[in-house]
């Protein structure tokens, strides 16, 4: 009999080790697989039964054995998993093989279609800066930028050492798919990167990860070392002429290290202060090279890319938008989680039918796209279709793809406050119109609060030179929250009376 128990930080977090522990107590050594993503069905547990596997969730270590003695009619029994309405909802490419696959098993990984992307690549070095352009991919961390033009940048630039960087800074609240990637799949962000190195000619990656994921780092770490027993890394990637090897690299914590050059300046052992673009990284990276630096959905996405073909992949989508997204739906949630879905879903079917509404069963009032400084959506906007045009738009952007439900007992001024103190206190200090505009910006909504209709313009005025004033997107973003609430919701500006927080 085989039985999953997911490793994912976030089943852990839900008792999945004790759940592994009475499987394991029963004589059955569970396979430790990734989340499929429906947190609130985790621990979700699953046992093959005539060939496909069914699921149980949310399980307790006490009710093992009972699953185990009769796993059908149990009342855990949630049928088979790929039947269920929220996978069969998903179109998953990035994530096909996260909670599917055991992740640091290479065979396991090879057996779903894994390394064939990279073969391909090696195949023909040559033509996947264009198969990764002709995909319309485009940077999941949260700008968009075109993947394809980004690495003929760093292919092009003459250069003695080029680098691949990835992003696995995962700092926007409301996020977790990198983490879900990393912890699930962490070989497709090691091929992914590999083929970043065999388009652009590097031979020396860095995952630059967060320290609060130290699953997301053990992951990551044991799968390097396996592909590098493997062959899949090291000084003949797959036999091949390339040479590619990577190291892990682990953040302190700020959230201003997820921008691309204080991350570098990090990784440079130095301060993790923004620098000035340009010169952009693609042209003067880290050390001063030419250096790829991309999200991890965005790498891990590559391979796919290259197993099946740019026009598979650009089929799906719309607009300029092409592919899929990994949505991270979370907050006052009934279905929260991860779902892959390709671009062009109105932000009103994300909302009401694939997260199913609030957990309260209070009506939305808004939904936060896009990290602590995405715009507030209303429900007046919710047939916004899922798009990076279609979003800047409307004010707002899709950034990184967290989305996060509030109720109508939400009050949108202290939401505001909070973006502005959330860019104080990671403000990396080096220009004035974050550095101070985001404390004046507490102080002006304090102002509001306390019922001066005067301190409304200033607020305003003092986002939009923000907005444009701003070195990087930290002060250039706070903005978003802060206005899309006050334009959205002034009924919450009027220095009503309101409870302490
Ligand atoms: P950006 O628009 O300045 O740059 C996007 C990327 O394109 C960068 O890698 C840049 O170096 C590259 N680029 C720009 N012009 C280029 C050219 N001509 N050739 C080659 N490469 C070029 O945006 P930025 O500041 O890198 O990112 C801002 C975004 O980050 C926001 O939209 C936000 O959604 C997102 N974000 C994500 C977070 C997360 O946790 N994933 C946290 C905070 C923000
Ligand atoms: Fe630093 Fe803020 Fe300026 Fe970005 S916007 S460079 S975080 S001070």
């Amino acid at each position: 009999m085989r039985i999953w128990v997911p490793a994912d930080a976030a089943a852990r977090a839900l008792g999945a080790d004790e759940v592994a522990a009475a499987v394991n107590a029963a004589g059955i050594r569970p396979i430790r697989n990734g989340s499929r993503g429906m947190i609130w069905l985790e621990p979700l547990l699953e046992i093959e039964i005539g060939g496909r596997r069914h699921g149980f969730g949310p399980v307790a270590a006490a009710d093992v054995p009972s699953i185990l003695a009769a796993p059908e009619g149990h009342p855990l029994a949630l049928g088979p998993v790929d039947d269920l309405p929220w996978m069969r909802a998903q179109t998953r490419l990035t994530f096909a093989r996260v909670g599917v696959i055991d992740p640091l098993s290479l065979d396991d990984y090879q057996a779903h279609g894994g390394l064939a992307g990279l073969r391909a690549a090696l195949a023909d070095p040559a033509a996947v800066v264009q198969t990764v352009t002709d995909a319309g991919l485009r940077g999941r961390g949260g700008a968009g930028f075109p993947t394809g033009l980004k690495w003929a940048t760093v292919a092009r630039a003459p250069a003695d050492r080029k680098y691949i960087v990835c992003n696995a800074d995962e700092g926007d609240s409301g996020t977790f798919a990198d983490r879900m990637l990393m912890e699930g799949d962490p070989f497709a962000l090691i091929e992914g990167m590999a083929i970043a190195a065999i388009a652009v000619g590097a031979a020396q990656g860095y995952v630059y990860v967060r320290s609060e994921y130290p699953h997301a780092i053990r992951a990551m770490e044991r799968a390097i070392t396996a592909a590098r027993g493997a062959g899949v890394l090291g000084g003949s990637v797959l036999g091949s002429a390339h040479a590619f090897d990577m190291e892990l690299r682990v953040g302190a914590g700020a959230y201003v290290c997820g921008e691309e050059t204080s991350l570098l300046n990090s990784l440079e052992g130095k301060r993790g202060i923004v620098r000035a673009k340009p010169p952009i990284p693609a042209l003067e990276g880290l050390f001063g090279r030419p250096t790829v630096v991309n999200n991890v959905l965005s790498l891990a996405t590559v391979p796919w890319i290259m197993a099946n073909g740019a026009a598979a992949y650009a089929a799906h989508g719309m607009g300029r938008s092409r592919g899929t997204m990994p949505l991270q739906i979370a907050g006052n949630v009934r279905h929260g989680g991860l779902c892959e879905v390709p671009f062009g879903l109105t932000l009103g079917q994300i909302v009401d039918e694939i997260a199913g509404g609030t957990a309260s069963g209070r009506p939305v009032k808004a939904v936060q796209v896009g990290g602590p400084l995405g715009a507030y959506f209303p429900r007046s906007l919710f047939d916004t279709p899922f798009g990076y045009e279609e979003f800047a738009g409307q004010g707002g952007l899709v950034g990184h793809a967290g989305i996060v439900l509030f109720d109508d007992s939400a009050d949108m001024l202290p939401l505001a406050r909070f973006a502005m103190e959330f860019c104080a206190i990671e403000s990396c200090g080096k220009c004035t119109p974050c550095r101070i505009g985001s404390t004046r910006g507490v102080e002006t909504i304090d102002r509001i609060a306390a019922g001066d209709r005067d301190a409304i313009p200033i607020l305003a005025d003092l986002c939009n030179t923000m907005k444009w004033g701003s070195l990087c997107a930290l002060g250039g973003f706070a903005p978003y929250p802060v206005m899309s609430a006050l334009t959205h919701f002034p009924e919450d500006f009027t220095g009503k009376p309101r409870m302490e927080a």
